[in-house]
């Protein structure tokens, strides 16, 4: 018999661990960090603490005293007429000046007498408001800093009703094209049920890199892989559609021709992770691109017409597109090939998106035929939260800057306070401000920490995975960022950053996940996740699963799966669940 989208379920427990031991229990404080007053002092926070061997910060951290000349730069232009009597010292700082003195009438006497003038004429470079704060007072800045990070659950409560708000204004016909999450139908109306079979192709495009994949779907739950990746140039991403296409047929075709299936026609699903407006399982109009794509002449026009455009202007290859899917809706049906029960399909990567399983009377915008199934995958594209604004409450003066840089700016704003792509910039944005304000390295920045993009996401996974109070891989990160100075509170702080812009994130799709749950009302289900930040985050899955525990009907158990390569096994699956025979007819 054929199990729909509504098929059987088997019984799922919780897998509950417990989340990180921060505590975030401080009040939420509200006087400027670089006005220096700290109002935060109802909790002592816990913190990977290393407060041994601390080298003293006290001092003022200018001139001989530290060496680090960075607040003794270049004289003025009165005094250089004076420093050039020394000859051509640099004047980098004190020490250098007395190094490269060679001017011998001077005695020592007349240089200490100039040295004091020059102190007393030039200003000094300021140093940064809190270099000189104690320890503890840097470390309770940074934590007032952070707690906008922080949401209270009073946020996450108003932010439930938010996201379950624009869904149903998203499935509804009147409002859809003002929601800001979307809720595409997918015209994925059935689960695999284990009896898919054959030779599919599948291409995943969605991130950096595009793939090709030859997928042999074999016994139940067995099947053979090959895959390929390519880069996509920059230059293509947000070069013309034609070019983009024109790329990805030819990656196509040499993926054929090396894996002896070019004289093949063989059935194939493109996983194109972009909002899709669709009309078919092989029919979807792009409605706009999100994560750093912008080729020209895509949005508005149906994305498997250009590939088969693109296939035929070539004229080599012949294949038949059976599906178009977004990367979630692979994720759920991957996990769905061997758990019946998964219903959501999550992506936390360069990305984020969820899909989920939704009543077909609820999907207003899918109009075709009633082919007497019950259910019907819907994309969320919940990434686009806030695009009108409702994200206010919560957004940052870093999820400002964030978007101001972006290529999209006032677009995806909810992906862009979670996802892999903007995660580790929001980091390092935080982390420069601190400098800046004296509170971490002393004020001193580096050419790579001051540069947009350098900060890469995986950084904040290697450093949260140190163990609490070591700090080998946070020393390895600022080694490469430039910043070999750092004394172990910075460390500590480095990370107290990090962990609160990834718990916002883990805590954000949390409250997107507990949404659906608790929408769908099924007592038990599995959400299917993938993505490179759930994947290699040291405490997402624990974060996810202790906040949805603590946000979803308590009669509702749940749990998290990781999806086997959704994008590129889903998409077969799609394929080859849209070829069954049994589906043939109702296409
Ligand atoms: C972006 C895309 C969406 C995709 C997600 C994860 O939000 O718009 O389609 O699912 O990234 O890759």
């Amino acid at each position: 018999m054929e199990k729909d989208l509504n098929g059987a379920m088997q019984s799922m427990s919780i897998n509950s661990s417990s989340g990180s031991a921060i505590v975030n229990g401080c009040c939420r404080g509200t006087e400027c960090i670089v006005s220096g007053k700290l109002s935060c002092h109802s909790q002592q926070q816990q913190f990977d603490d290393c407060s041994s061997n601390l080298s003293n910060s006290q001092n003022n951290g200018h001139c001989v005293a530290c060496k680090c000349g960075g607040s003794t730069q270049s004289a003025d232009e009165t005094d250089n007429v004076r420093v050039g009597t020394f000859g051509n010292s640099e004047v980098g700082g004190v020490a250098n000046v007395t190094s490269s003195f060679s001017y011998k009438s001077t005695s020592a006497q007349q240089l200490q007498q100039l040295q004091q003038q020059q102190q007393q004429a030039q200003p000094q470079t300021p140093l940064p408001p809190h270099a000189n704060a104690s320890i503890a007072e840097k470390r309770k800045m940074v934590h007032e800093l952070c707690q906008q990070l922080i949401l209270t659950d009073e946020q996450i409560r108003e932010l439930n009703y938010r996201i379950l708000h624009e869904i149903k204004r998203g499935l509804n016909k009147d409002t859809h094209a003002k929601a800001d999450v979307k809720c595409f139908t997918t015209y994925v109306q059935d689960l695999p049920n284990g009896n898919e079979r054959g030779k599919f192709l599948a291409l995943d495009l969605g991130g950096t890199n595009f793939r090709v994949l030859l997928i042999h779907l074999k016994e139940e739950h067995d099947f053979q892989m090959e895959s390929r990746i390519y880069a996509i140039p920059q230059h293509i991403m947000i070069g013309t559609g034609q070019q983009l296409f024109d790329h990805i047929a030819e990656c196509l075709a040499s993926f054929m021709s090396e894996h002896n299936v070019y004289k093949e026609r063989l059935p194939l699903g493109f996983t194109f992770s972009f909002p899709l407006q669709q009309l078919g399982l092989t029919r979807g109009v792009l409605s706009t691109w999100t994560k750093g794509f912008n080729c020209s002449g895509v949005v508005g026009e149906d994305v498997v017409q250009l590939l088969k455009d693109a296939i035929a202007r070539r004229g080599d290859v012949q294949i038949e597109i059976c599906a178009i899917l977004n990367d979630t809706t692979g994720t759920l049906m991957s996990c769905a090939w061997k758990n019946h029960n998964c219903k959501i399909g999550l992506i936390v990567g360069t990305g984020s998106n969820a899909c989920y399983v939704e009543r077909v009377e609820e999907c207003e915008l899918f109009e075709g035929a009633d082919n007497g199934k019950s259910h019907m995958l819907i994309n969320t594209e919940w990434g686009a939260l806030g695009n009108n604004g409702m994200l206010n409450f919560l957004r940052t003066e870093f999820d400002d800057e964030i978007d101001r840089h972006s290529i999209n700016p006032g677009r995806q704003l909810f992906e862009k306070m979670i996802s892999g792509m903007y995660m580790g910039e929001l980091v390092r944005l935080v982390i420069v401000k601190l400098v800046k304000a004296g509170i971490l390295f002393k004020g001193q920045d580096s050419d790579v920490l001051m540069t947009r993009g350098q900060f890469f996401t995986k950084y904040v996974s290697e450093i949260e995975a140190d163990e609490p109070g070591n700090f080998t891989n946070c020393r390895m990160v600022l080694d490469e960022l430039g910043l070999n100075d750092a004394t172990d509170e910075d460390c500590a702080n480095v990370r107290y950053v990090c962990e609160c812009v990834s718990k916002r994130a883990a805590h954000l799709v949390s409250c997107g996940i507990a949404t659906l749950i608790n929408k769908m009302d099924e007592k038990h289900l599995t959400v299917g996740v993938d993505g490179s930040v759930y994947r290699f985050h040291p405490k997402f899955h624990s974060l996810m699963v202790e906040k949805i525990t603590e946000l979803i009907k308590p009669d509702i158990s749940f749990d998290l799966m990781l999806s086997e390569d959704g994008s590129g096994r889903g998409a077969a699956l799609v394929a080859a669940v849209a070829c069954r025979e049994d589906n043939i007819k109702t296409k």
